[in-house]
């Protein structure tokens, strides 16, 4: 199972979205799409336009996280749009099996997130429907918050749980993803990381990309 990066674009300049992406899609596996609706979480970012505009104007596969209330209903139009990959939270999903089912049937892989708070259990259910599950290392609204090492033990029962399912099942860390804290993830069985502060905040992006694929490299089982 290869590692992946997938840098987010919530701290990039979102006025120059396609530029913002430019500057990693050389580098970077994915680009991670931020989708908040003021709901679910209390921040509000962009939704279905902005993403279809985005795709149209960039090969990189498209990442997206959706922070959003009645993701049944949403999640599976993103898919349609054409995004490699639809992540919707468990703790706003009305049936998670059908909307993964939905996500899969329209052509994209599909995935459920879960807040630090939610136990890991709770996707056990759905795991013959998912391609990937995404562990919130930071509580989710904002980046540049500091990572929670108190999710390691999540990370490392999401894989264990992916791994016997005997399906090829992606784990994705996603909150306070840096240099230091990579490794820790890769360790604990990560293969897909999103960074957005160190990324965005970085005078090089794609060289940070770069560093940050290079630790978790030396750091996977
Ligand atoms: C937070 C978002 C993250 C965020 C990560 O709710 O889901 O994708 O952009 O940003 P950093 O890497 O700065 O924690
Ligand atoms: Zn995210």
């Amino acid at each position: 199972m290869g590692l992946l990066i997938s840098p987010s674009v919530l701290n990039a300049d979102l006025s120059r979205l396609h530029e913002e992406v430019a500057r990693v899609s050389a580098v970077a596996d994915m680009i991670h799409l931020d989708v908040m609706d003021a709901h679910f979480v209390p921040n509000l970012t962009f939704g279905l336009p902005v993403v279809e505009s985005l795709l149209a104007g960039t090969e990189i596969p498209a990442d997206v996280h959706l922070m959003i209330e009645d993701p049944d209903t949403w999640a599976p139009r993103y898919a349609e749009a054409g995004c490699y990959s639809v992540t919707f939270h468990i703790e706003a999903a009305r049936d998670p099996g059908m909307t993964a089912r939905a996500i899969r049937g329209a052509g994209a892989r599909s995935a459920i997130a879960l807040k630090p708070a939610t136990d890991i259990e709770a996707i056990d259910a759905y795991l013959p429907f998912l391609d990937m599950i995404l562990i919130m290392t930071v509580e989710p609204g904002w980046g540049g918050q500091p990572f929670l090492d108190t999710m390691l033990p999540k990370v490392r029962e999401a894989r264990r749980r992916a791994d016997d399912t005997g399906l090829d099942i992606w784990v994705q860390v996603d909150g306070g993803v840096s240099e230091d804290t990579i490794g820790p993830c890769a360790d604990a069985g990560a293969n897909v990381f999103v960074a957005g502060s160190v990324v965005y905040r970085s005078s090089d992006p794609s060289a940070t990309v770069q560093a940050l694929r290079t630790r978790a490299e030396a750091a996977a089982r």
